[in-house]
């Protein structure tokens, strides 16, 4: 039989992606409804080891739904990677009998979640906070929609220039690691070429089907980039430059706009619903698991298989990429 728990800390870990907010908002009226206390952790796992910790009421969460950030700040602390520094952090959280926590954050969160609930008696429940999208387990993560419906309205834009002076753009959008910001705004603007993390770029391909639509005078030429692909945006403007110097090449790197802003309305939904349910799992003792959306359902994946797995981009996204770019 799992512990009963009655007072929830709630933190964002990591970079932060819009939804937070509108998720701790969740998390917080969801406790309260429940009859629990719930606490406010500052600047992720570092407020836990500073003891920056402040209880919440439903007033605390007015007015947030709508904007980005998080009002409970977010960072990467290094003190958690080491053991004093959980131990520290469980006291302070006992000493206010916080028994239950609610992590947002990615897979690196996730990591330190399920090392701190192995050595304590805490219970923790991940949400996933990323703009990245690279977490196995949900169809969405919090912050996704918005990040690359931010893209996309960039892209729309340097469309508009690019097609204005025939030139070509190559627009360098996030993802350190993962190539779902480029797939999913580069399918969505009609661009020539996608680069990610999760393939081997082929420049030569690049300047073939470059010189091809050159010759055949294909009016508006993008390329979107990973920031992770193995050349990324500049290196890859440099080359292009370099081989095909009578074509007018411009780089664009959209970078942290694409973190910030109000969330979709896609966001604030699957955000309210994660935050809900995490919520419910710590009183139903579903406990140490992350809290997904797969197939418009919940889903629920223990912390210790999270941190093993990457969501993969299949195959047929990039056979779509290639059929509707010509
Ligand atoms: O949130 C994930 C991410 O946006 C990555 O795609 C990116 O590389 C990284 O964060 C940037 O982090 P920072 O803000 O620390 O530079």
């Amino acid at each position: 039989m799992k512990k009963k728990v009655s007072k929830i800390g709630v933190l964002c870990s990591g970079g932060d992606s819009p939804g937070m907010n509108a998720c701790i908002r969740a998390v917080v009226r969801t406790s309260l409804y429940y009859g629990l206390e719930v606490y406010g952790i500052t600047r992720g796992y570092s407020g836990m080891v500073d003891d920056d910790i402040t209880k919440m009421e439903s007033r605390s969460v007015a007015n947030i739904i709508q904007r980005g950030g998080t009002i409970l700040k977010t960072a990467r602390c290094k003190e958690f990677f080491s053991y004093e520094g959980r131990e520290k952090a469980y006291k302070n959280l006992k000493k206010r009998g916080i028994d239950g926590l609610v992590v947002i954050g990615g897979d690196g969160s996730f990591r330190g979640a399920q090392t701190f609930s192995n050595e304590f008696d805490i219970p923790c429940i991940g949400l996933p906070g990323t703009i990245d999208k690279d977490i196995a387990g949900t169809d969405f993560t919090i912050g996704f929609d918005t990040a690359v419906n931010t893209a996309v309205e960039a892209i729309d834009k340097i469309r508009d220039t690019a097609d204005a002076h025939d030139r070509l753009f190559i627009i360098e959008v996030m993802g350190r690691d993962a190539g779902y910001i480029a797939l999913h705004s580069g399918i969505a603007t009609g661009a020539e070429n996608i680069l990610i993390p999760e393939r081997k770029t082929d420049v030569e391909d690049i300047i073939r089907s470059l010189e091809e639509k050159e010759k055949r005078k294909k009016l508006v030429n993008l390329i979107v980039v990973a920031e992770g692909d193995q050349f990324g945006g500049e290196e890859l403007t440099k080359l292009i430059k370099e081989r095909m110097p009578l074509l007018e090449t411009r780089l664009c790197i959209l970078g942290h706009i694409q973190r910030g802003g109000s969330p979709t309305c896609f966001d604030r939904l699957i955000t309210s619903r994660m935050g809900y349910s995490a919520v419910e799992c710590l009183i139903e003792g579903r406990h140490n698991v992350f809290v997904g959306i797969v197939n418009n359902r919940m889903h629920y994946t223990p912390l210790n298989e999270a941190v093993k797995k990457k969501q993969r981009i299949g195959e047929e996204w990039i056979r779509i990429v290639k059929i509707l770019a010509t």
